[in-house]
This record gives structure tokens, sequence and C-alpha cells, in this order.
């Protein structure tokens, strides 16, 4: 029988009679289907049947891609048949259950089809037979349109680089085995028709939603058929089951869109806007003191902060790293999470009412995961370091991980986290993470890189339950930490390091296809870039800045009265659109010319729309040609408005369209012929505003 599972871009369809749960569509909706239209040809030369594609693709039913599940028992392998017994569905949710009592193991799928056209996979594996070790469970799913792949790629404070490559043959893999999500093989996939672009194109994307080791695959079959994977990486005698244990898969996320990569944006920003542990819209605006003092911590420079941040209309002020016992330096201190008596010799709380005193909110930044060598916790609990019997741990940043797994180190960091939450009016915490795990093993030496995930996630959710009102960042050297699994229990994250406009609009541009503008933390900073030494106008910081959660990471104390007046206006420019920016939907623009990057976020009645275009680089040719805005109500007409930040004068130019004065334009002008680009400067960027009159 087929069940199908329906909504709006995207439906998932499962045959049950071919002795496994076959998955014979995922895309568009079809409406209604004959059985038979899915029966494929079976060639010469091979097996006797076309192994079906089902959601654990099976090696028992003559399978010979990578298997949906790799078991064996103590070295003898474990092909379980899993022929459905059950499948219930009700046409946004399916469950399936299929037993095989040959091998004494049985697994229930989970289907779950978000109202945001988001299919989420989850896969429950049961042993009844002796221990079993579960070396690998990957979902399967067709993708027979696709002939293109882009992935995500890129480095500590570099973040989300598209990497596309034409898929004719072969596989493709990102395979992360950092211990968290990772920058440099993130966690998404697109596959779709050749040339498939932000407004166009038939595009799957897969999406694993889990903080530690995984992969996510595109694989063109010696048949040539193509499929999509993801699924955790275990370590080596990871997952052993017990007589009657079950293991649950982390989730895998699935959005389809016929209208290119922005209807997966779309549906993966609906489905994430629709959880209940969602954030309120309107995100607070947030100084956080890392760039603007490092470890240089005094209450009466960082008073001063509070008050020319409180002055320029910052909601939140968040003290980052160095605040505790003897952090001076990255080199030591993490794990004693107690406030630094030379530091601050009366504690934060003569900071903390300070700023909230100036009305504004206080967080704290905390590593929780961490201990440093040189740290009084290390010299007491040497064992609670994550480390194998046999070598000396691998540092990175100076640091260790801590054995989360270890019950006592688990108790006792919660504690400090508790207290730290019970003795300060605290109410926020960005929470970092700044080191891969490198063969992450426990003093027994277990593998442990899995166990430390789902500590981490453990911690983060009993903090929330103790603490309900706490807000909680999720930081990872940058952007090495966002997926939806972190972001099933997280309220933003830090897109990058990187607070340079430029190399931020392509990293902000990326991290879009997978989260929504309200989470991602996007700092104003210096005029001088830290991290690439590039000098910005505060405009096309601000500009840039703009379109996430907005946040300043620059030290306001060596600001002239003029920058000052600037970051006021941006800040304030952010508050008048906020509902807007943090709550529509975002439309990348395909452009021609790559030295242009323009995006929409449209409200969502079409009422209010704000366009951004930002020249990246010089253009090879001026004028350039006309941009298009999607996105905006065809029969409606808008006044366009321009935003200007700071700066009036745009690129030079004997005249400027005539349009940038304020014109009366209807959506279906904007969106066939568009707007004839005025002249710009490299490195600036232009807002324009958009009312439906
Ligand atoms: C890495 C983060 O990405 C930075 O923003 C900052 O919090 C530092 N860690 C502090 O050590």
């Amino acid at each position: 029988m087929l069940h199908a599972l329906t909504s709006a871009r995207l439906e998932f369809i499962v045959d049950d009679t071919s002795g496994s749960l076959e998955v014979v569509h995922l895309g568009s909706p079809v409406g209604r289907v004959d059985p038979t239209s899915f029966s494929a040809p079976i060639p010469e030369g091979g097996i006797d049947h076309l192994a079906p594609i089902s959601v654990l693709a099976e090696a028992a039913a003559g399978w010979m891609g990578k298997p949906g599940l790799r078991l064996h028992r103590g070295g003898t392998v474990v092909f379980p048949r899993l022929d459905p017994s059950t499948v219930t569905s009700d046409g946004s949710s399916l469950r399936a259950v299929a037993c095989d009592p040959a091998t004494q193991v049985s697994v229930t799928i989970l289907a779950t089809l978000h109202d945001a056209g988001v299919l989420e996979l989850v896969v429950e594996l049961r042993n009844d037979g002796a221990p079993l070790t579960v070396d690998e469970v990957l979902v399967t799913v067709p993708v027979p349109h696709a002939s293109e792949v882009l992935q995500f790629s890129g480095r500590w404070s570099d973040e989300f680089h598209p990497m596309r490559h034409p898929w004719e043959w072969g596989t493709f893999v990102v395979e992360n085995r950092s211990g968290r999500t990772s920058a440099t093989r993130f966690p998404l996939l697109m596959a779709g028709t050749a040339g498939f672009a932000e407004q166009t194109g038939t595009v799957t994307a897969i999406h694993l939603g889990w903080s530690g080791d995984g992969q996510v695959r595109a694989d063109r079959l010696p048949d040539g058929r193509r499929i999509l994977q993801a699924g955790e990486i275990f370590g080596a005698g990871e997952v052993v089951l017990d007589t009657g244990e079950t293991h649950r898969s982390a989730p895998v996320f699935l959005a389809h869109s016929a209208e290119g990569l922005n209807g997966i944006s779309d549906s993966f920003h609906r489905y994430v806007r629709a959880r209940p542990t969602h954030v309120a819209a309107e995100r607070p605006v947030i100084l956080n003191t890392w760039e603007a003092v490092y470890f240089a911590h005094d209450l009466d420079s960082l008073s001063a902060l509070a008050d020319r941040a409180a002055a320029v209309g910052v909601e939140r002020f968040v003290l980052d790293d160095g605040w505790f016992l003897g952090r001076n330096d990255d080199r030591r201190a993490l794990g004693d999470w107690v406030v630094d008596p030379a530091k601050w010799p009366a504690g934060l709380d003569p900071l903390i009412a300070h700023v909230r005193g100036l009305g504004m909110e206080f967080g704290l930044w905390v590593e929780p995961e961490m201990i440093s060598p040189d740290s009084e916790l290390f010299r007491s609990h040497p064992d609670w370091a994550l480390a194998d019997p046999h070598h000396d741990p691998v540092r990175a940043r100076h640091q260790l991980v801590l054995d989360l797994a270890n019950p006592s180190a688990y108790e006792h960091i919660r504690q400090s986290l508790c207290s730290l939450l019970d003795d300060h009016d605290i109410s926020y915490l960005k929470w970092d993470m700044n080191r891969d795990l490198v063969a992450p093993t426990d003093s027994t030496g277990r593998a442990g890189g899995r166990a430390q995930t789902l500590a981490a996630y453990r911690l983060i959710d009993e903090i929330r339950r103790a603490h309900p009102d706490i807000e909680i960042e999720s930081c990872s050297s940058g952007g090495g930490r966002i997926d939806l699994g972190i972001l099933a229990r997280t309220d933003r994250v830090w897109t990058s390091d990187c607070n340079d406009a430029l190399d931020r609009i392509r990293i902000q541009r990326g991290a879009s296809y997978l989260i929504p503008p309200e989470l991602m933390g996007a700092h104003i900073g210096p005029n001088r870039a830290h991290t690439t030494g590039r000098t910005h106008t505060i405009a096309f910081r601000g500009a840039t800045a703009m379109f996430g959660h907005l946040g300043i990471e620059w030290n306001l104390l060596a600001a002239t009265d003029d920058e000052l007046a600037a970051v006021e206006r941006i800040v304030s420019m952010h508050k008048a659109h906020r509902a807007l920016l943090h709550g529509g939907r975002t439309v990348r623009i395909d452009v021609e010319d790559a030295a242009v990057s323009a995006f929409v976020v449209v409200d969502p009645d079409q009422d209010e729309a704000i366009v951004s275009v930002s020249q990246i680089a010089t253009s090879r040719g001026l004028p350039v040609g006309p941009i298009r805005i999607p996105g905006l109500d065809l029969d409606g007409t808008y006044r366009l408005e321009r935003l200007a930040l700071d700066e009036r004068r745009l690129g030079m130019a004997k005249q400027q369209p005539a349009w940038l004065e304020g014109v009366e334009i209807s959506g279906r002008q904007l969106a066939v012929a568009g707007l004839p680009m005025p002249i710009l400067n490299p490195e600036t960027a232009l807002l324009l505003h958009l009312r439906r009159r």
C-alpha cells in the first residue's frame, strides 16, 4: 500500500508492499497516484530484482550502495530484513514497524512532515538478541532530478563557502569527524537540477540535526539511481545494544523546492519558527565585550562601555570570556567557573547592577564542556579530561575536553552553572565550545564522542529546565555548532568570529540556507576588522549586521562622537524595522553580476519589504543591469524609499537613477523589469524600503 505525507512543497510517498519501506517519491506533490506508476525496469546483467530505495536501504534486499544499517554480533554480520508489519499514517506523520525474527532486530521508522514542508526522519533500532554492535544507521531518499550538488565548507572565521559540483557519477560525502557540527564539514547538502539557483531549479536538501560526528552523502548508484543519505558516524564499538535496548538515531531533515534555493530556506525557516521553543520575534540588540576588551576586564571600563552601549540603544550586555578565576589568556582556567577576585574584587554584581540599572539585560560567556590543564579543576581531577588511557590527549587552544559522560564531572559542571545562575541576575548565556574532539575516548578506552554530544545536550536541557527564562547562544569558535539539533535547545548562534562586513555578506548568506535571520548573531565590528585587517565604513558594517540578530562587537569607548551617532542611527533603524527583519521571508536574488549580492526580506502579508544590495567587488561593466526584486505582491503598488544609514553618496556618476529619490512602483514591474542599479562603490550597500500603498 502507498502512504503519502503531503505538504504544499514536499510530498513523501512510501510503499510497504515490496518487503521494505520503499521511498517511491520525495519531491513536489504529485496528486493522485497509481501504484504501478512507480515500478521501474530491471536491467539485464544484475541481480533478479531492483533493490528498493528504502528509508533503511537493505543489503539483505540486494542493496549494493551504502546500507542503512551496518550491524554485527561479535564479528558475525547481521543483515536484517525489514518488512514492515504495521504502517500507520495520518497524512503528516508516519510510523512503520518492522521486526526481523531471524536476526532479532526490529526497527521503527518515524517520519514527520512538518507544516513548513520539512520532513524529519528518525529511526529507532531495537535489539532482542545477544549484544548487537551498531556501526552505522543511515537514512536514504531518492533524488531522481538531481545532477548538481552544493555543499558548504569553510573554517574558523570564514564559514559557509558554497561549493558546487556537477554530479554525473559517483559519490559526494561530507564526512565530519570533529566531534562538533563543524564549519569545515557542514552537515547540509543540496542536490538539484543543472544550474539550480536561488530563484530557479528543483532542489532537495538533506541536513543532519546533530552536533557531533556525522555524514551527508549524495550517491549515484551503479544502476544510475541517485540518492541522498545522512546519519551519525560512530566510533569503533561506540553503540552496542544489550538485549532489549534501543538506539534512537539523530534526526535527519529534508526539504524540497521547485523554486530554487529560496524554497529550501523558506521551508527550513518556517519549520524553525514554528518550533515551540522558538524565540519571540524582535531580538534585543546586543553588545558583546570580546573584541572590545578581550581578557582585560575591570569594573570601571566595562561600566563605561555599558554606558555607551545603553546610549546607542543596546538592550543586552554580554560579558565574554575572561571573567573567571585566573582567566587572563586562553591558556588556562576553563573549568574554574567562579568569578576571578583579582579582576572582580566585589564579584560581578556591581557590573550587573550597573547594566540592569541602564535598562539592559546581562549575559555571560561560558565554555562548560572544556577543561584547561592549567586549572584548579584539572589539578583536583586530572581523570576528568577526555583522554585515552595510553596517550597524551591532543590539545586545541591549549585546552582539553571535559568528560561529560563521567557522572561526577557532569554533576560538578551542572552545579557550577546552576550556582552562577542562582547567584546572579543573568538572563543570557553565550555557550561556547572551542575545540574539535580528537579520537575521543574515555579513561577505559571506550569511544566517547557521541556520549559527549548527548551529555552536552542534556546539560543544556537541564540548565534550561532549572532556569526556564534563560536564553542560550550556541557558539563554537564562531559558527562551528550550527545545526537543527543544537537549535532545538538554544536561541541564537554566533555565526562567525569574522565581523568583516564584506566576508560577513557571504557567511550570512550561507547560514541563511538553514537558519532564519533572527537566530543569526551579526555584529558591527570596529573600523578595522580584527580577523582580516580590512576597513569598512560604519554604513557598510551596519547595513550588513542589520539583517541578523544585531549586535555590537567594538570598544565604543574608542569610537568618535560621529561614529557613536552613526551606530545609534543604525540601531534605531534596525529597531524600527525589526518586526519585518526578524519575522519576514528572506528571498535571495539571483544577480548576473558576481560583484553584487542582493536579497529582500518581505513581511508575511507582502505589505512591506527591505531590499539589500551590496557591491562586494568592482563590477566589470557599468552600469550594472537592472535588479529584479522577487517576493512582492505582483498586483500591489509599493512606495519605494532609500534607507540611508550614513553616507548619502553612492559611487561616482554624472547622474544616478531618478528612482533613488523615491518612487511608486508595482510589484510586477519590480519582479519583471526590475530597477536599473545606481553606480555603487565597492564595499558599500544600498538599502531600499518598500511599503504597499
Ligand atoms: C570563541 C568565540 O567565537 C568568540 O566570540 C569568543 O567568545 C571567544 N571564543 C572567547 O574565548
